[in-house]
């Protein structure tokens, strides 16, 4: 599964970091492959950390992608989550190409919005499945969506089969546990970050073509 957007920002690693942790936690054999050379953010992340789980991996080389995903299925990994640099570039591209499915983040501002389908046309010309991600999103107000996430899904109501309808809610908590090395869910596994982690992954396993969902959802 590879996370891409091609506007730099949009909540890429932070999205790798949560599902990477939660499906490790679920223990499920994991291995988050970080693309992103200019930053690395998910390896500076693992290397915060005591837990060796999930696996994270910097590679610097496109070509080796394909490589390194065909040994983490000869080890019988069951996911390989990869994060992608912004922007266009030889290892965004293999890294789309590599995929079963692509999840695209995205944020709620006009610009995120504005940015989305630059994403969905890469998807799109590999072929690949895709869904679209809400994060960082103001929270709910009595039960209903923020208008900037209104305007996003009227933005993309042409894209709505393929636009989660659940939300990862802005919050601070998010950015002070990854600046620790930790997760969320590893700090509160019934939390609302976590319930919604979790309800992404099930929305994820029913988006990824049939036959490759190796393992449920708690
Ligand atoms: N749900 C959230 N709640 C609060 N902050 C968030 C949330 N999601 C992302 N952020 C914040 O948004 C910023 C950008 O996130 P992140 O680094 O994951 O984006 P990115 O797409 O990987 O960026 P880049 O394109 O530079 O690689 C970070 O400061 C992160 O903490
Ligand atoms: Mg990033």
């Amino acid at each position: 599964m590879t996370v891409a957007a091609h506007k730099g920002g949009a909540g890429k690693s932070t999205l790798s970091i949560l599902l990477a942790s939660l499906f490790a936690q679920a223990r499920l054999r994991v291995v988050l492959i970080d693309t992103d050379e200019g930053q690395n953010t998910a390896f500076a992340w693992a290397s915060r950390r005591a837990m060796i789980q999930p696996a994270v991996v910097t590679i610097d080389s496109a070509v080796r992608l394909t490589d390194l995903i065909d040994a983490a299925q000869g080890h019988g990994i069951d996911f390989c989550l990869i994060d992608t640099p912004a922007g266009y570039s030889a290892m965004g591209h293999a890294a789309i190409e590599a995929a079963d499915l692509i999840v695209i983040p995205t944020k709620c501002d006009a610009a995120d919005r504005w940015a989305v389908r630059t994403t969905v046309e890469a998807a799109r010309e590999a072929g690949k499945p895709f869904l679209i991600v809400p994060t960082d999103a103001p929270p709910r107000r009595l039960g209903r969506e923020c208008p900037e996430l209104r305007l996003l899904r009227a933005d993309l109501v042409d894209l709505a089969p393929h636009l989660w309808d659940g939300q990862l809610t802005e919050r601070r908590g998010i950015g002070q546990s990854i600046a620790e090395g930790r997760a969320p869910s590893e700090i509160d596994w019934q939390g609302s970050t976590s319930e919604e982690c979790r309800n992404l992954w099930r929305r994820i396993m029913e988006a990824l073509p049939s036959g490759r969902a190796t393992a449920g959802a708690p």
